[in-house]
């Protein structure tokens, strides 16, 4: 199978960039990471990348001066890379229209709860203060809301009477590094089709 060009966005620690990066390298994922790029110097998964010979970007927001022009910016870097998917891995920033409408239905996210409960920054904190005792994760197609676009895989979290926030985040992290390479595969084999907000997953050929 031909292999899909990708870049990963990220903010920081980057485990579920290292979850890609792992099954790319043992042949269980049909992708090249191209690049992985930063909105933030000190992000560890800078480094993740550059260990494993990807090339790795900081671009710093605050000279841009917007977000318009960060994206700019980010756009070069992906049409240097020739990137086909676009997968932001714990990437802070919302996109604007402008990145969105040049990657229509070729940018993915993983969020950190059962969407559409608790969109935004802190999924994991939310939905422990909100006391739910089922959460998970979701991978979307990005558009223009927050966490908003259509849902290609969801995985579930129970949140057992023992757990501390900690435990609960370490797990969910861990199904995270499961589900996010599944639905980048998904992806890779042309089994995702859009119709309006939800997303069929086609048998295997
Ligand atoms: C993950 O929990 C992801 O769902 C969220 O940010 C976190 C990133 O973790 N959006 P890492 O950088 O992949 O370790």
């Amino acid at each position: 199978m031909k292999k899909t060009s990708i870049a990963v966005l990220i903010s920081g620690s980057g485990t579920n960039l290292q979850s890609i990066i792992d099954k790319m390298e043992s042949g269980h994922l049909p992708v090249v990471v191209r690049c992985v790029i930063s909105d933030r110097e000190s992000a560890l998964g800078l480094e993740r990348a550059r260990k494993h010979g990807i090339s790795a970007y900081f671009v710093d927001p605050k000279p841009c001066g917007s977000r318009d022009a960060h994206e700019v910016a980010i756009l070069e870097i992906l049409d240097k890379h020739d990137v086909e998917l676009v997968v932001l891995a714990g990437y802070m920033r919302l996109l604007t229209g402008r990145m969105i409408g040049r990657y229509r239905n070729r940018i993915i996210n993983i969020h950190p709860a059962l969407l559409p409960s608790f969109p935004g920054t802190d999924g994991y904190g939310d939905a422990w203060r909100y006391g739910v005792k089922v959460s998970g994760c979701t991978v979307h197609f990005v558009d223009e809301g927050c966490d908003t676009g259509p849902i290609i895989l969801q995985r579930v979290n129970p949140i057992e009477p023992d757990d501390t926030f900690e435990s609960f985040r370490e797990r969910g992290l861990k199904i995270e590094h499961g589900v996010l390479p599944e639905a980048i595969r998904l992806y890779c084999e042309g089994r995702l089709r859009i119709e309006g907000r939800k997303v069929q997953i086609l048998p295997k050929e």
